[in-house]
């Protein structure tokens, strides 16, 4: 049994939109789903116009022979409530349900996910539509999980129209209580923004400069919280209607603007869609990354990689295909990292409307093809990986995100517009993946007992509540990796008195003088002892009060003041970074790692990718060649279930190659 569904072992398969094609054809669709090995579809997330045909009119006919027929084959079903596309004639009826730009466009219909999040109309569509399915599905013996909408806030993250500012204002309302409160968050005495009545409060629209900052931050967590409302009625009807099967809804990976701490809250199965870039050699550190947080959305939960495409996707400018063992090596990796289940999108290539050129599981060329060859090959892979379904990742090491944070980092005014958390996140991050040290993401707040070692790539904002965390963290022995412009602002993006790392000054000892952004194409010496590297984007004027410094300037106006800190507070350890190192922070980490005794989980070569799965009775290490050569890697004593092959103390990996070993189960020391 896998820990999403009652389908046993690990889910295979992808979308399957059979509104697309003559219902003869779908009699060959399960024949050859059966023989890849297809254990899981997707169904219905486009079908609202042909469930609903008019206001009054359903027709769940061909829906329910779909069903049947999948049934009788064993395939088991994820069942959309279709609502993410609404059809023209609930758009031309209520054409306010159509969303509105920052500059007032109201988008036209002929595309998809075409709504206004807070439209009334809209979420009373949508409930009705999930109420009937789940009341005629919930008894089918093929569904085994509810997928709600797709991929919220995908092309329309935000709407700007009258009923959306309504719905702001109530929002703010509910945040603020009063007015004179509202005020003083949003520093309206700047610029003679003061607010006499609330229906004088407007969204951020298009203004001729700067915006209020706390407005545009208050802005995205509304507009996050009125998708997840919209997420919220649906789910509450498949909770009421839909006979305990439990809800999903796809996430984006690391998507700025949906806070999926809240959102995971409330879903009884993560699942995530990722598009890693065969062009971009480094992808799949990212998709490690997007991977990892799905698993630590719900605590180390496994997790449901819903779609990815099993060779070239249709909306990149170019659209790079997979190589076949690489499609393979990636599939892998998404296991590797806690995934009870790769899906696809889509099972049958298209031969019309705008993904056409999407790849498909089954191509247009069909059976006869190389990608037929490898959907086959993939499904007897996961499928000897059935045993996996389950086991757990353990890790030493937390990465602190925070949506609140990320939001306010990114808006105007600052002393550089260059700064993105994904991009600095993901520099922290690959100096940990290219040393396969395990990490989790954990979210302000989190109990973080179980870590060693603390890493805060970058926290724009922190609150008094959250700096006091990270201090007894430190103080109790944690260890912290802190980066630069962090603590710098309280929850209404308000600087903190005493300027910029105020809140975490006991923990890290250092105060930070001014901000020293590094000009485009520039670059600044940092000198770690005899190694010099260079810093881009950022650097700090520091001045170390208890710390010491751990590297310094090598050039530049800030020469010879210190660049990294190093400080002892209370039984633990902080360090702080103030500039930008890129992965080069792999420098500071390693020392943290030894400080804190955090170790990889296999010492393998570089570009060998080592992740381990423990099960209650085995453990299972996943090698992911992501060389262009061979690797040989030293290993524990094992049997690789992609080969079937003992494996003794060392193993050779194929360029791209990878291996599943079941070991014996590793036992956790006790700190
Ligand atoms: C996803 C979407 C799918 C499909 C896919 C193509 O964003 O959920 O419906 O369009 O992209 O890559």
């Amino acid at each position: 049994m896998n820990g999403l569904t009652r389908v046993p072992g690990l889910l295979y398969g992808g979308d399957y939109n059979p509104e697309q094609w003559p219902e003869d054809v779908w009699a060959d669709d399960v024949r050859l789903m059966k023989e890849a090995g297809v254990n899981l579809v997707t169904v219905g997330v486009f079908s609202w116009a042909r469930l609903q045909p008019g206001p009054d009119a359903f027709d769940f006919g061909w829906l329910d022979r779909l069903l049947d027929l999948l049934d009788a084959h064993g395939i088991a079903a994820d069942l959309a409530t279709a609502t993410a596309s609404p059809p023209a004639w609930l758009v031309r009826a209520h054409p306010e349900t159509l969303p509105v730009t920052a500059d007032g466009v109201r988008l036209e219909f002929g595309s998809r996910q075409h709504y206004c999040p807070s439209s009334p109309v809209y979420r009373a569509a949508a409930a009705r539509l999930a109420r009937r399915i789940a009341e005629r599905y919930r008894d089918h013996p093929a569904v085994v999980l509810w997928h709600v909408h797709n991929e919220y806030g995908d092309h329309v993250a935000e709407c700007f129209c009258a009923e959306s500012a309504a719905d702001f204002r109530g929002w703010l309302r509910e945040r603020y209580g009063d007015l004179a409160a509202l005020n003083r968050a949003w520093a309206t005495e700047s610029w003679s923004q003061r607010y006499g009545r609330w229906d004088e409060i407007e969204p951020p629209r298009t203004a001729p400069g700067p915006l209020n900052p706390t407005q545009s931050l208050d802005w995205r967590r509304f507009c996050s919280a009125a998708l997840l409302a919209c997420y919220l009625a649906e789910k509450a009807v498949l909770d009421e209607a839909g006979g305990g099967i439990p809800v999903t809804t796809n996430f984006m990976s690391m998507f700025k603007p949906l806070d999926y701490w809240a959102w995971a809250a409330r879903e009884d199965v993560v699942s995530d869609d990722a598009y890693p870039d065969p062009a971009d050699p480094a992808a799949h550190v990212g998709a490690a990354m997007a991977y990892d947080l799905m698993r630590s959305l719900k605590g180390g939960r496994p997790w449901l990689l819903m779609e990815q495409a099993p060779s070239a996707v249709s909306w990149r400018p170019v659209n790079v295909p997979k190589p076949p063992a690489l499609s393979r090596l990636w599939s892998l990796q998404a296991v590797a990292r806690g995934a009870d289940g790769v899906l696809h999108f889509q099972w049958r290539a298209s031969r019309a409307g705008a993904e056409k050129f999407h790849s498909a599981l089954l191509p247009h060329r069909g059976t006869g093809s190389p990608q037929w060859a490898r959907t086959v090959a993939l499904g007897r892979d996961l499928a000897r990986l059935a045993e996996v379904a389950g086991a757990r990742l353990a890790a030493d090491v937390a990465v602190v995100l925070d949506w609140d944070s990320w939001w306010a980092l990114e808006l105007d005014e600052h002393p550089s517009s260059r700064l993105r958390l994904k991009e600095l996140v993901l520099s922290w991050y690959g100096a940990a993946h290219a040393r396969n040290v395990a990490v989790d993401f954990v979210r302000p707040g989190a109990d973080l007992g179980r870590y060693r070692l603390v890493l805060l790539p970058n926290l724009y904002l922190a609150s008094d509540a959250t700096a006091a965390w990270l201090t007894s963290y430190v103080a109790g022995g944690g260890r912290l990796v802190c980066g630069f412009f962090s603590g710098v602002v309280d929850e209404h993006d308000h600087v903190h008195p005493g300027g910029g790392l105020a809140p975490l000054r006991d923990a890290l000892g250092v105060v930070v003088d001014e901000y020293w952004p590094v000009p485009d194409g520039a670059s600044v010496d940092v000198a770690f002892g005899s190694r010099v590297v260079p810093a881009t984007l950022w650097s700090e004027l520091l001045e170390a009060r208890a710390a010491e410094p751990a590297a310094v300037y090598g050039g530049g106006p800030l020469a010879g003041r210190p660049a990294v800190t190093r400080n002892a507070h209370g039984a633990g350890r902080a360090w702080y970074v103030g500039c930008h190192l890129g992965e080069r922070v792999g420098l500071v980490l390693e020392e943290a790692f030894a400080d804190a005794g955090v170790r990889p989980v296999l010492d393998v070569p570089a570009g060998v990718e080592a992740t381990r799965r423990d099960g209650p009775g085995a453990s299972y290490l996943f090698l992911l060649n992501h060389r262009a050569d061979e690797a040989e890697a030293p290993v524990p004593d094992g049997v690789d279930l992609l080969s079937g092959a003992a494996v003794r103390g060392a193993l050779r990996l194929a360029p791209l190659g990878a291996a599943v070993l079941r070991t014996a189960r590793h036992d956790h020391p006790e700190r």
